[in-house]
């Protein structure tokens, strides 16, 4: 059996767009589609942080472009998809990884943590993939879109009730343009993690509920950002040319088990 992360694609010649690029599983994304050869368009809010990204792709020899980038704002996702076209050519992967999640009961969510979670992950995501559309039917080629989901969108959980609902729309949005856009060879899929260790939850991960909840796991432990490498590749590859409008669930077996 192959470890995590051994799968192996040919992205030379690609050109990928990664929102959320400065951290977490944005980053570990493009520097994944990066070592597959891809040129990895880097985009988020902290320039900062996507030039942290940019060297540790130009650390193997790999391009990379940081972009700012809100992808609440279509002014600002269409400027970010024009920059990346202008500095790394015609566009063929667009990993909508952005997002972010406000963690307390429905009843103490406020309107602004509603509008910023749904903007974020849902609108975002939308702006985002019909900017980068608009691009490849005006060049005439077709790729790959992965909306980056979670299994929150199929089950869920207390807590984060706007989150949960962004994805669940962004899952359905997903099938929603892999209808539309197919005849124009732009495939449209979704990755739904599971529980994966980044900063932003490793804390709680590895706290007493956390532990707990790693338990219930059939695989009995979280995932690690090379578990969603096999996945990722798979749909920013031609290995995946027939399929669109899928839902990849990567959890350990966590959404399957009662
Ligand atoms: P993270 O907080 O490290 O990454 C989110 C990134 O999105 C950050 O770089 C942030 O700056 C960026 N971002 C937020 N709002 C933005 C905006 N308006 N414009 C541009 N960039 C913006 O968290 P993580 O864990 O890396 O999450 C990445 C994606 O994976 C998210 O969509 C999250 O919902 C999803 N996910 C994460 C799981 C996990 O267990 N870590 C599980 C399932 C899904």
């Amino acid at each position: 059996m192959q470890a995590a992360g051994n799968l192996s694609a040919d992205l030379s010649g690609a050109v990928a767009v990664v929102t959320g690029a400065g951290s977490g599983l944005g980053r570990h994304f493009a520097l994944t589609l990066a070592r597959a050869g891809a040129k990895v368009a880097l985009c988020g809010r902290r320039l900062g942080k996507l030039k942290e990204t940019e060297q540790a792709i130009e650390a193997f020899d790999g391009r990379a472009l940081p972009v700012e980038l809100d992808v609440t704002s279509a002014a600002s996702a269409e400027a970010a998809v024009r920059a990346a076209e202008h500095e790394l050519g015609a566009i063929t992967v667009l990993v909508n990884n952005a997002g972010m999640v406000a963690d307390r009961p429905a009843l103490e969510q406020t309107e602004a943590e509603w509008d910023a979670v749904v903007d974020t992950n849902l609108k975002g995501a939308f702006l985002m993939a019909n900017a980068v559309a608009r691009h490849m039917l005006r060049l005439k080629h077709g790729g790959s879109i992965v909306n980056v989901a979670s299994i929150l969108g199929l089950r869920a959980a207390g807590r984060v009730a706007p989150y949960a609902a962004s994805k669940a729309g962004l899952v359905n949005l997903t099938r929603a343009l892999a209808v539309e856009w197919a005849r124009h060879g732009i495939r449209v899929n979704a990755l739904a993690p599971g529980y994966i260790e980044t900063d932003i939850n490793r804390d709680f991960l590895s706290s007493p509920a956390g532990q707990a909840m790693a338990k219930k796991i059939p695989q009995r432990r979280f995932g690690r950002p090379e578990d969603l490498d096999g996945p990722l590749l798979l749909l920013c590859s031609p290995a995946s040319a027939f399929m669109t409008g899928a839902v990849i669930v990567v959890d350990g077996g966590q959404s399957a088990s009662l």
